[in-house]
């Protein structure tokens, strides 16, 4: 059977990655396996006796004196125990209270704090805020002790520094207002430093969790909620809260002296975690991956019980953010000498290449962290055999190293690649690193790392150079939900979102404002796209710098990640508070990785703050400011980080306030023409390539969706998606819009055009409607009058017509259509078939005007796990097996199971003649795919 091309590349690029291994090599000690299968879910929480929900708050009322610009006011006055507010410019405010009424700007607040409670010292006892909006830094006794920002999420500030036994102990906080209201919004509280943990209920070995809704990861459990208009829009209003998962697993005996790593890739969010009973820890970020060392309380020989609560119920965000374990969970088993977690990297350093593209040699470096958990030291002897694209030995880096009991060990390596394959965006080729460790000549442990070999370099006038060569960044930004699934994203659906950004040319993916699953990451690898991987939020806390460890570790042998991102539209962004904290989050990256500038998006206090310290300028729009930055700052390189946010609503052609719709007519070449004409912009990021649940703006319920994807939720394109492939992409283009807008006959209305062409005509039903230059980095609009029939553009270059489209009026719709993304899927329980649905008139043509309610059936080893359509109003349910068309689309997820054989997708809707599509699941092996 014909495999569809990009199939046929996704299953090449798969098998590449997976070249075997020289046939006399032992089998490697280390195991990692997938644990995303069989959990048991429970939705809401099931409260311990004596937990408590909230805490009473210890202080009532405030002193409070708002300032202009918080760092100007001195904190040495303004915070010193001694101080005197008594006097008029200090009013009394209450906790909870709104102090700022959309002010921005800066107020301190005062208050005593009482005695601490019996049986707690000041080493035990920390102050819990629950909430402070939206950032503020906290004093004791005039000792500043901690900054925190984001408005939401509850912190513990440590008292013993600042503390006085003998009294009294002011407390002064300086919160800053960045948009809408803001104060000190929840209690605060004495609390035990030690966190809560639970060892009853669902979290003991022995809870009977039979009842529980049974599923596999990744998991989204508020996707399948109900949207209500009561909960918060910016969360695709979808009421967030707790769910808890348990999963029982076996672990062989012979696992006894191994060590064992579990790993989580992402669980939105406030994780705590439990093994056979016993904590494990609590891991707040929704976005960081993070592992548990559970060697000493697993049990080998036995079943082991792992259970984790996942507290959704406070963002961390302004868009929808799911909730569970949305990405995989792995174990892996190791011998006691073995590469550290994320201990390997790669770098390459060659000079850069000239006009063909080509480097003679390069350099690989490794730096390959070695922990020996055994007793004794470990003599190693660190091997790294470098395979290329073809899986050809390119070199080979060797070391030794004594690692003493219990200690860790990074050892450096380097080696000469001859005539290396650069990694680049038209030829992604990527590199093995086989790192095999052995002591006293025993293979202990062997690990395998794909990495790129190319340069990258920004220039503060030419903008970004890849392998030598000019790229202007043709970028977007993203978060990470997708229709029918929210943020529960299998590996094929990240391919699929990657593909489709580069059928429209674009280049360059920004993780705004988060760090994405690793799967990204090696699709944006694989299929040659620049990633601007982003930490979440800004602050030098150890919680924050520790996300960014975790960011780099994690990511920095991906040879599409061109820059770092510290974090997006920060209130202490042009602050000197904020250029000290990025410097702190700078220094910890280049402890990691020094081979890429450090970057974030500001979208304001250009020139100040973060800008004095960071590699880069990224700007959140200001496209007008962009002359005079570069003429005050000619050595600092500058991109747009984000920039449009065009709102549109695929099909429509009109605003509607009512319904939630904006008309696709709204231009985004405002944006883009700037960044195209200014060679010092390095390129920039659309606000957004696809669209995402929640963020309705301009408007809110009943619309539930962002508009500013050049994608819908599905990735179905909208008409601004022609005007990015005109001037992103090379091949010549004319694009029309749909023909069919009944009710408009006899009236005039606007056609816009697309195309890359010098000159473009219009007909309406043959008749030219004008002949008309196109602008470079623009588009062309016509006055018509609507009559059915056809609309055409012709695209001319150099006087001759090069390119034609054609739209013509559908009439009524008769017959289903489907059109899948692959047809080969693999039988593994994760796998998907993402099948787009068209509504099409006898003639073939795509309906735009029908909404029919298409029923799903399916037969065969698969699963219907979604359904979407685009509509940003829509309010039908995600986890359902039927869904109306918008304008003619509509789109259904089928989900393979662990059986082999044939799935066979049937759509029906009354009067129209269904579709029938059948989807093969095979084994991987059989369809040469590895994961
Ligand atoms: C930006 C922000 C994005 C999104 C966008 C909407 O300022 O960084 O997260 O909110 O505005 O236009």
């Amino acid at each position: 059977m014909k495999l569809p091309l990009f199939a046929a590349a996704w299953l090449a690029a798969a098998a590449l990655c997976s070249a075997p291994l020289r046939a006399a090599e032992p089998a490697s000690p280390r195991q990692r396996d997938r644990m995303d299968l069989n959990w048991r879910f429970h939705a809401g929480d099931i409260l311990q006796p004596g937990a408590s929900a909230v805490e009473r708050s210890i202080i009532a009322e405030w002193k409070m004196r708002p300032v202009a610009q918080g760092i100007d006011a001195d904190p040495a006055h303004m915070a010193a125990t001694a101080l005197d507010s008594s006097g008029a410019e200090w009013s009394t405010a209450r906790t909870g209270d709104d102090i700022f009424h959309g002010r921005i700007g800066f107020a301190w607040m005062r208050a005593p704090l009482p005695a601490l409670p019996a049986g707690t010292t000041p080493q035990s006892a920390v102050l819990r805020f629950d909430s402070v909006d939206d950032a503020c830094t906290i004093y004791l006794n005039g000792q500043r002790l901690l900054v925190h920002t984001g408005w939401s999420d509850a912190f513990d500030v440590a008292l013993a520094p600042a503390w006085r036994s003998d009294g009294p102990n002011v407390l002064a906080v300086l919160v800053e207002n960045t948009d809408g209201g803001g104060g000190i919004t929840g209690p605060v509280a004495y609390s035990k430093q030690t966190q809560p943990t639970m060892t009853s209920g669902p979290a003991a070995e022995r809870f009977d969790d039979r009842t529980w809704a049974k599923v596999d990861v990744p998991h989204d459990y508020v996707v399948g909620a109900a949207f209500d208009p009561a909960t918060d829009p910016n969360h695709g209003f979808k009421p967030m809260g707790i769910g808890w998962y348990r999963k029982q697993f076996a672990l062989p005996a012979s696992d006894r002296g191994k060590r064992l790593l579990l790993e989580f890739d992402g669980i939105y969010r406030d994780s705590q975690v439990w093994l056979n009973g016993h904590f494990l820890g609590r891991h707040q970020s929704g976005y960081t991956s993070f592992a548990y060392d559970i060697t000493d309380a697993a049990r080998p020989g036995s079943v082991n019980t792992i259970a984790v609560r996942a507290d959704a119920s406070r963002p961390e965000g302004w868009w929808y953010e799911g909730g569970g374990i949305y990405r995989h969970v792995y174990l892996t088993h190791t011998s006691l000498v073995h590469v550290a977690h994320w201990g390997t990297f790669f770098s390459s350093s060659l000079p850069e290449p000239g006009a063909d593209g080509r480097a003679d040699a390069a350099t690989v470096t490794g730096r390959i962290t070695l922990q020996n958990e055994g007793s004794a030291p470990a003599e190693c002897r660190v091997t790294s055999r470098l395979l290329d694209s073809n899986g050809h030995e390119a070199g080979t880096l060797e070391a030794r190293a004594t690692v003493s009991a219990g200690g860790s060990a990074e050892v450096p390596a380097s080696a000469q690649v001859a005539n290396p394959q650069l990694w680049s965006l038209e030829t992604p080729r990527l590199y093995r690193a086989i790192t095999s460790i052995t002591v006293d000549g025993k293979l202990v442990d062997r690990v395998e790392t794909t990495f790129g070999i190319r340069t990258i370099r920004f220039d503060a006038n030419l903008g970004f150079f890849l392998n030598g060569k000019s790229v202007k960044i043709k970028g977007t930004c993203n978060h990470q939900d997708m229709a029918g699934i929210g943020i529960a994203m299998p590996d094929r659906v990240l391919n699929f979102r990657i593909r489709k950004l580069k059928e429209m040319a674009s280049n360059g993916y920004r993780c705004s404002h988060n760090p994405p699953a690793v799967e990204l990451l090696d699709e944006c690898d694989r299929q040659g796209m620049l990633v601007m991987d982003e930490n979440r939020k800004l602050g030098d806390s150890s919680e924050i710098l520790g996300q960014v460890t975790t960011l780099v570790l994690r990511d920095r042998n991906h040879p599409s990640i061109m820059m770092w991102s510290m974090c997006n539209e920060e209130g202490l962004q042009g602050t000197e508070v904020g250029g000290k904290m990025f410097a702190a989050m700078k220094q910890t990256v280049l402890g990691l990785d020094t081979t890429r500038p450090i970057s974030c998006a500001m979208n304001g206090g250009w020139g100040k703050g973060i800008t004095l310290v960071e590699d880069l300028q990224g700007c959140n729009y200001g496209e007008g400011g962009y002359d005079a930055f570069h003429a005050q700052f000619p050595n600092l390189p500058m991109y747009g980080s984000e920039t449009a946010s065009t709102v549109t609503s695929r099909g429509e052609f009109g605003d509607d306030a009512t319904r939630g719709y904006v008309t696709e007519l709204h231009s985004t070449d405002h944006s883009w023409k700037p960044i195209a004409e200014k060679p010092f912009m390095a390129g920039s990021f659309v606000w957004t390539g696809f669209d995402y649940r929640g963020e309705p703006s301009p408007y809110r319920w009943p619309c539930v969706n962002s508009h500013f994807g050049i994608m819908d939720t599905c990735g179905f394109p909208k008409e601004n998606w022609w005007y990015y492939q005109a001037w992103w992409g090379e091949k010549p283009m004319v694009h029309v819009p749909q023909w069919t807008r009944t009710g408009q006959e006899g009236k005039p209305l606007t056609v816009r055009v697309f195309s890359n062409c010098d000159e473009v005509e219009l007909f309406v039903n043959g008749a030219s409607q004008g002949r008309k230059p196109m602008e470079r980095n623009g588009h062309l609009d016509w006055q018509v009058t609507y009559a059915p029939g056809a609309l055409e553009a012709k695209g001319y270059r150099g006087g001759q017509a090069i390119v034609t489209d054609r739209s013509e009026t559908a009439g009524a719709a008769t017959q289903i259509t489907f059109t899948p993304d692959a047809t080969r899927l693999v039988a593994d329980r994760e796998d998907v078939g993402i099948v787009a649905v068209e509504l099409r008139d006898a003639k073939g043509r795509i309906v735009p005007t029908a909404a029919n309610d298409v029923v799903f059936t399916l037969t065969g080893p698969g699963k219907i796990v979604g359904v979407g359509n685009g509509d940003p109003s829509s309010h039908e349910a995600d986890k359902t097996s039927h869904r109306s068309a918008f304008h003619g689309r509509c789109m259904v997820i089928v989900q393979t199971t662990d059986r082999t054989g044939t799935i066979t997708l049937t759509a029906t809707s009354p009067g129209l003649s269904p579709a029938r599509l059948t989807l093969q699941s095979a084994r991987a092996s059989a369809l040469t795919v590895s994961r």
